[in-house]
């Protein structure tokens, strides 16, 4: 939902600029007052990805992936979750819940935000939450668009890449990372994007398929990675140093089968806790 108090959290991917306008062409649009792009608005979807000349391989064939599987996703996620990943699908709905408490009425990014499905199975008590859901895959955010057109909730579907974030600096409360880490291109510039993005006191939730737990995930992980699909992924410990290489601190994790979970506050959090102490 394309809110004047929305619009006031975004900005351009390929300039910066904070000023956004709702475009007067026929077809919808959005269009950044400093250069003029124009990123049109699709079955209230807006894509905010920058054009891009030679896309990363890695990038495309996974948005390729996702569109292929968009349809059959929410079915085949639970069954991959036990019989593959070996870790109980609500686990995920615990880290929602944790991520959305922890946005406490203000702005909570969902990124990646997929189907949308563990999102809203727990967001029903939060009306006063503000939801960006990011994503390259339209298919993927289709499905989220459907499940949440009939939620009175406040939610803004936005198709853009990890590495732009069309978001103003120190506006998000709590990141919300669902089984995506693992598929960003560049993870560390990813986090640093979250980091510019959240507030003092930002808190991120999310979980990531690593390597090295289980030997079913791993033949799986190799086949991808085989194919192109996801960039190198690496152990829980590897994925917690860069974690903290990007500015998180006070990071927690824990691994259930494949999946690892984790936590962490922005810098600033974590330096007040730490005097507070
Ligand atoms: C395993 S799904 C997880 C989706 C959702 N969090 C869930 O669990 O239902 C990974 C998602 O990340 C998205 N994705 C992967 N790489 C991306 C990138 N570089 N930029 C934006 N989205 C990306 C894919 O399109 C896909 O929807
Ligand atoms: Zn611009």
């Amino acid at each position: 939902m394309l809110s004047k108090s929305v619009l006031e959290l975004l900005q351009c991917p390929s300039c910066g600029d904070p000023h956004l306008q709702i475009g007067s062409d026929r077809r919808p649009a959005l269009v950044c007052v400093g250069c003029d792009a124009r990123f049109p608005v699709v079955d209230g979807i807006v894509d905010m990805t920058p054009p891009e000349k030679m896309p990363a391989p890695g990038n495309y064939r996974t948005e390729t992936l996702f569109n292929l599987i968009a349809g059959v996703y929410d079915a085949v996620l639970p069954l991959m979750s036990l019989g593959v990943w070996r870790c109980s699908p609500l686990r995920y709905v615990d880290m929602a819940n944790q991520a959305v408490g922890r946005a406490n009425g203000g702005v909570l990014l969902a990124a990646p935000v997929g189907t949308g499905a563990p999102l809203e199975r727990v967001l029903a008590p939060y009306h006063d939450l503000t939801v960006i859901g990011i994503d390259q895959s339209w298919k993927m955010l289709r499905k989220a668009a459907r499940r949440f057109e009939d939620t009175d909730h406040n939610v803004l579907l936005i198709r853009a890449s990890f590495q732009h974030l069309p978001l103003r600096d120190g506006v998000v409360d709590s990141v919300h990372s669902l089984n995506g880490i693992h598929t960003f291109e560049n993870r560390v510039a990813t986090l640093r994007e979250f980091a510019r993005c959240m507030t003092d006191d930002g808190f991120l939730a999310g979980s990531a398929l690593v390597r090295g737990q289980e030997g079913v995930a791993d033949t799986l992980l190799d086949r991808y990675e085989r194919y192109g699909v996801y960039p190198l992924l690496r152990t829980a410990e590897f994925l917690a140093r860069e974690l903290e290489e990007a500015p998180f601190e006070d990071v927690h994790f824990a691994t259930y089968g494949a999946v690892m979970f984790y936590s962490g506050l922005s810098r600033a959090q974590a330096a007040q806790s730490a005097e507070s102490a």
